[in-house]
Formats: C-alpha cells, structure tokens, sequence
C-alpha cells in the first residue's frame, strides 16, 4: 500500500506524512519545489515534485501509487486544480482517493463552489472515496495569533458569539491517516465531519487558553472592516483576505460552525481534544519567546 500526500508542505500534509512515517506507510509527499522534495524525503516518505495546474506532473507520480490524499489551498482555482488530480487518479485506476473538505456550512459561497466541483467529479469518478470534514480548526485560528496573545494577552477576531466546534489539525490528520491506513470499504462514500468535542464561543476559548497556559487573556471582537484593515497591516495579502479569512468568520458569526459529531471518538476511540486540552499540550508555545 503507498499513498501520494498533496499539500505535504502545507498544515494538514504535514500531519498526515508525519503519521504515515510513523506506521511506516510508504508516501510519496508532493510539493511543487525541488528543494522542499528534498527535505521531505525520510524514512519511508520519498519527496516528489508535482503540481496542481500542470496535470502531466501527477500522472508518473500517480502511477506508482495505490492511493492520494487530496488537498489544495483555499483558492479561486481550488475546484480546476482538484479535478484535474480526480482525472489524473481516474486514470491511474487508483484504489481511493480521501479529501480534505470541512465541516463550517458555507452555503455555496465561492470557497464551497470550488470544493463541490471537486466533490461532484469525485462522485462521478467511479473511484473509491472518502471525504475528511474538519470543522474550523485551532491552529488555523490561534498560531498567527501568538504573538499578540504573548506580548498583549489579546485575542482579535471578527466572530461575535459564534460557536464553534473547533478541533485540533492534528485529530483531522489522525482521522486522515487512519482512513488511508484502512480497507477502503470501511469510509467508502462518508464524509467524515471532525469536530472539537463542544462548541464554544471565541470569549470561551479565551477563557480556556487563560486557564491552560496561567495568565489571563481577554477576547477583543471586531468588526470585519476592522479586522481586516489590521490583517492587511500586518502582511496579511488583501487579495487572499476573503476566501481564507473572512467567509469563514463570517460563517462562524452566524451560526454555521456550531457543528459538534463524535466521529473522532468512533473512529479513534477516545475523545477530541478541547481547546483547553490543545493548548495544555502546547503550552510551550506560549512560553517560548
Ligand atoms: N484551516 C481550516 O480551518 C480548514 C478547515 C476545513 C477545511 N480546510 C481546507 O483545508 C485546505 C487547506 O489546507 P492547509 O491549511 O493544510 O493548506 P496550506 O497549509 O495552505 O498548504 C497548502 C498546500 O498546498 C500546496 N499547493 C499550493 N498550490 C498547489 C498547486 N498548484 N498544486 C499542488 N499543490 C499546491 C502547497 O505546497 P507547495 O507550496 O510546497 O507546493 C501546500 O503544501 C483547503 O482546501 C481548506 O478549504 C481548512
């Protein structure tokens, strides 16, 4: 059994190549650089150069494998670039292919247009398939927020009293893994929607970030404008603002990430972890300087 991993670079590949490793799963770890290729390869991962919008770079790669693991980033191209791999894969008569969607309801905003076209072309495929459905996910939201959590002990952002059912990249990723790791039959045709084990609110997960890592430190909503005036102060590309930050807040403040499932514990047998849990396991984030 061998798995090509697209996205191996990215939050969720490198999760997945790092479990796989350890089971010592052979992969195949794609990234569109020379360089990178080269740093990932170890143990039974091989780094191999591939690239979403030049389908001629998949085929040799997907011909020696039995399965892919299927990511793009948030783009307006994510829906042309994963149907060309789906095609690429149907081609290769691959054995499964698992991709990444999510669980927040984006109601057919353009980032959910672009993950349907994928999914609709997957379905008509004839391949095996499984979808993995992170709800909004941790360290999406708190890694760039680390440093003004340190040094100010605030934690900005647009979500209003939105709950969410926010989990760990890295339960996804086991969730991922495992479904790679398994007799396809077994995920056939399920969306495996990953959820945190509650749904809490921003104010909330301030509260448990005080309480895991010893200091007290406040939410601060803003409006959208607001946050995405400082986002694009801070570096953030304008021209990415919308699809990768802003309909998912958006989505959040009105109710739509309020999905909680126990899939995670079916499948792994014990529970997700909160956000409290997630950050007592890395509190060292928070005191490194
Ligand atoms: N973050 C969340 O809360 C969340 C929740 C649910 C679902 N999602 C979904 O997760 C996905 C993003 O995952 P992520 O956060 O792990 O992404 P990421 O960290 O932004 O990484 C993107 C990866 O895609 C690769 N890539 C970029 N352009 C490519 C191309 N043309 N061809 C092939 N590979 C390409 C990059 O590799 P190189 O640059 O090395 O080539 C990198 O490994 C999106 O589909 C999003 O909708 C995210």
């Amino acid at each position: 059994m061998s798995v090509l991993v697209t996205g191996a670079t990215g939050m969720f590949g490198t999760l997945i190549t790092e479990l796989l490793c350890k089971a010592e799963v052979p992969v195949m770890a794609m990234t569109r650089s020379q360089e990178r290729a080269e740093s990932l390869t170890s143990g039974s991962v091989t780094g191999v150069v591939g690239d979403m919008d030049d389908p001629d770079s998949l085929e040799p790669l997907l011909a020696q494998v039995d399965r892919m693991f299927l990511l793009s980033p948030m783009h307006a191209d994510l829906g042309a670039r994963e149907c060309a791999a789906i095609e690429c894969a149907r081609q290769a008569n691959l054995k499964q292919v698992v991709k990444l969607y999510g669980s927040v309801e984006h109601e057919g905003d353009p980032l959910d247009v672009q993950h349907w076209m994928a999914i609709d072309a997957l379905k008509a495929s004839g391949l095996s398939w499984c979808l993995v459905s992170p709800q909004t996910v941790i360290e999406s939201h708190l890694m760039a927020q680390l440093p003004s959590i340190k040094q100010e002990k605030q934690l900005y952002a647009c979500a209003g009293e939105g709950p969410m059912g926010i989990v760990s990249a890295v339960n996804c990723a086991e969730i991922a893994a495992t479904v790679l790791q398994e007799p396809v039959d077994r995920f056939q045709a399920r969306n495996l929607q990953i959820t945190g084990p509650e749904a809490v609110t921003y104010a909330q997960i301030a509260e448990q970030l005080s309480s895991a890592w010893g200091e007290t430190i406040e939410y601060v909503d803003l409006t959208e404008e607001e946050f995405a005036q400082g986002a694009i102060e801070a570096g953030f590309p304008a021209e990415d603002l919308e699809l990768q930050v802003l309909c998912h807040f958006r989505q959040i403040r009105n109710g739509k990430a309020k999905l909680v499932t126990d899939t995670y514990e079916e499948i792994m047998g014990r529970k997700a972890w909160s956000v409290e849990d997630w950050a007592v396991a890395n509190k060292g984030l928070f005191e490194s300087s």
